[in-house]
């Protein structure tokens, strides 16, 4: 705990910046949060882009993605779901060794299929305005370790089609058609998603099941959609029973529905996020899910019938251990606690991070989504 709260307190007292959103709390002054803090203020970011691996925090934060590997950029934003050439987001993804992958320029890919990423990859948009989607398929992350997203565009993912997709450059695989999430995460472990857009797709804009584990889902913007996030693939799926997944520094506007997120049998932390209003419910579950809610800004949507923050999916809930610490509740939002015992997440010394007051969210996240970070200068406006 000790380096990111260090950071955190550091950047308190550093320059920053004028808040223009109408917060409840109005504040003058935009804080870094602990992830951002490790790195947006070196004005070398992108000579160092490998640095942001060391930043993550919450279960996730053993994810190392291609630190180790070479920086590969993609050139070519067209897509072949069989034989990628090279220079496309494609090609780098499904190589066996570690890398980089970071963008030339801003392109919007439309894929053919599903991208299915190999282990030990980062795909970085810092520096290019880079979108996937646009009504083709989006990200899989399946089978494989150590996968980060950072800086993209989600938008508009669809569902994948029936055919033969390449996996590695040993293996082309037959593939059913992906559900068309933003990003899939399937039986994958140390994966880390991080300032991402992400809305209007066809399934869920990040859906982690099939026995998925250390998970961080961070300093996202999620708009425009029904089905946000699922964390767990059907009731009583064993499996996922070990699943981990933290939800931090995210930003969920009001245009969505519900699930952000929904979560089965598993057990998730979600701090430090600001919550616009929703349609029907923010955090939901089935199947004795371990939820501890710490430090969120909850704004309940005006419709009065919609004021509850929590929704079990079934009728035995009074034993799920679902907890709400630090919370802010606002315009009538509330959240029903169950179970006994501790809900604490147990981290190691490398996931434990600093989680504000819910008072601060606004100001932690008001950077959520995709930044425009300019290289040889800090990313901080
Ligand atoms: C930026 O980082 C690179 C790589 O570490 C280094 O060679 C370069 O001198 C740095 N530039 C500045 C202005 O600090």
């Amino acid at each position: 705990m000790e380096k990111p709260f260090l950071s955190f307190l550091l950047l308190l007292f550093s320059p920053t910046l004028i808040s223009s959103l109408p917060d409840y709390y109005p504040s003058t002054k935009n804080i870094l949060n602990p992830i951002d803090s490790c790195w947006r203020a070196d004005p070398n970011w992108s000579n160092h882009r490998q640095n942001l691996a060391n930043c993550a925090v919450g279960f996730g934060a053993t994810a190392i993605g291609g630190k180790y590997g070479p920086i590969y950029t993609v050139t070519d934003s067209s897509d072949d779901p069989i034989n990628p050439k090279p220079g496309t987001l494609r090609y780098a993804a499904i190589q066996d060794n570690p890398l980089w992958i970071i963008f030339s320029r801003s392109m919007s890919i439309r894929l053919r299929n599903e991208l299915i990423m190999n282990s030990y990859k980062t795909i970085d948009g810092r520096g290019a305005s880079v979108s996937i989607g646009g009504g083709g398929p989006c990200i899989t992350i399946q089978d494989v370790n150590h996968v980060i997203v950072h800086g993209i565009v989600l938008q508009g993912c669809a569902r994948g089609s029936s055919g033969n997709v390449r996996s590695s450059p040993e293996h082309v695989g037959h593939r059913i058609g992906s559900d068309g999430d933003g990003v899939t995460v399937w039986h994958s472990t140390d994966v880390w998603i991080d300032h991402c857009s992400l809305s209007e797709s066809y399934d869920g804009l990040v859906d982690v099941t099939h026995g998925s584990t250390r998970v961080t889902i961070s300093n996202n913007f999620f708009t425009n959609h029904d089905k946000v996030m699922l964390f767990g693939h059907v009731d009583g799926f064993a499996a996922d029973k070990a699943m981990k997944v933290t939800v931090a520094f995210n930003r969920f506007s009001s245009t969505l529905v519900q699930r952000m997120p929904r979560v089965r049998t598993g057990y998730s932390h979600v701090a430090n996020n600001r919550y616009d209003g929703w349609e029907m419910y923010a955090i939901g579950g089935s199947s004795d899910p371990t939820i501890l809610s710490e430090g969120n800004y909850y704004v309940a949507p005006n419709n009065r019938y919609f004021k509850q923050v929590t929704k079990r999916e079934e009728g035995n809930w009074k034993s799920w251990k679902w907890r709400s610490t630090q919370d802010v509740f606002l315009n009538g939002a509330y959240f029903v606690p169950s179970g006994w015992g501790s809900c604490s997440p147990g981290y190691s010394a490398q996931q434990q991070f600093y989680v504000a007051p819910g008072t601060m969210v606004p100001s932690l996240t008001s950077n959520a989504g995709v930044l425009n970070c300019l290289t040889a200068k800090a990313c901080v406006n």
